[in-house]
């Protein structure tokens, strides 16, 4: 089931709304070997992420015409690019970083972090980044917009908590770094 509220706009205006690099760093992606996303989209982050990885990125959307555009600007990267309803079936990969960037705004927030923390190697994270909740150019509606506090007591709920704290990605996102909670 595709999430509600994840069309994309034209690429090169949802590709200004991102400092990538920045993004990145702050996440410090470069520490992870295989990553998994949900949603390739255009590739934004994909290829930079398969650029600076030394594992492999794989990534999974529902949609084919998102998938032949991050297809098209691979080239030769190691980036291992299906359709997969990630829903439905979660990713079927095991990654040392999951990331849900831009999706957490769906309906069932807690079954896809579940899908999310089962598909992470131990010591793994699951990266998240979202909208800030407020006036921004782009994003789903405030009624569903989740602020970090939300994400951080869903993330609960499916096992995983926050490591560090809520990262600042001007100009208009936030960022979240979970890893698997530690029974007591
Ligand atoms: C808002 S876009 C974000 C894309 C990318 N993560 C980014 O931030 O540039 C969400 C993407 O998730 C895909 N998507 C929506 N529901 C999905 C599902 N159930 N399984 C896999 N992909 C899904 C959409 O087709 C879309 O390309």
């Amino acid at each position: 089931m595709k999430i509600r509220d994840s069309g994309m706009p034209d690429e090169s205006y949802w590709e200004s709304l991102f400092d990538v690099p920045l993004i990145l760093s702050r996440l410090d992606i470069r520490r992870f070997h295989d990553v998994a996303e949900l949603g390739c989209g255009y590739g934004t982050f994909s290829i930079p992420i398969a650029q600076a990885i030394r594992g492999t990125l794989f990534t999974f959307d529902v949609d084919p015409a998102m998938l032949a555009r991050t297809k098209l600007r691979a080239g030769d990267l190691p980036i291992v690019c299906q359709q997969r309803d990630v829903m439905e079936s979660g990713f079927g990969v095991e990654a040392d970083a999951v990331l849900l960037f831009n999706i957490l705004h769906g309906d069932q927030p807690v079954e896809l972090l579940r899908h999310a923390a089962e598909a992470l190697r131990t010591n793994g994270q699951v990266l998240v980044i979202h909208w800030r909740y407020g006036e921004t150019p782009r994003g789903p509606s405030l009624e569903i917009r989740p602020r970090p506090e939300q994400v951080i007591t869903w993330a609960h709920a499916a096992g995983l908590e926050l490591s560090g704290n809520v990262v600042d990605l001007p100009p208009w996102h936030y960022g979240l770094r979970l890893a698997q909670a530690i029974d007591e």
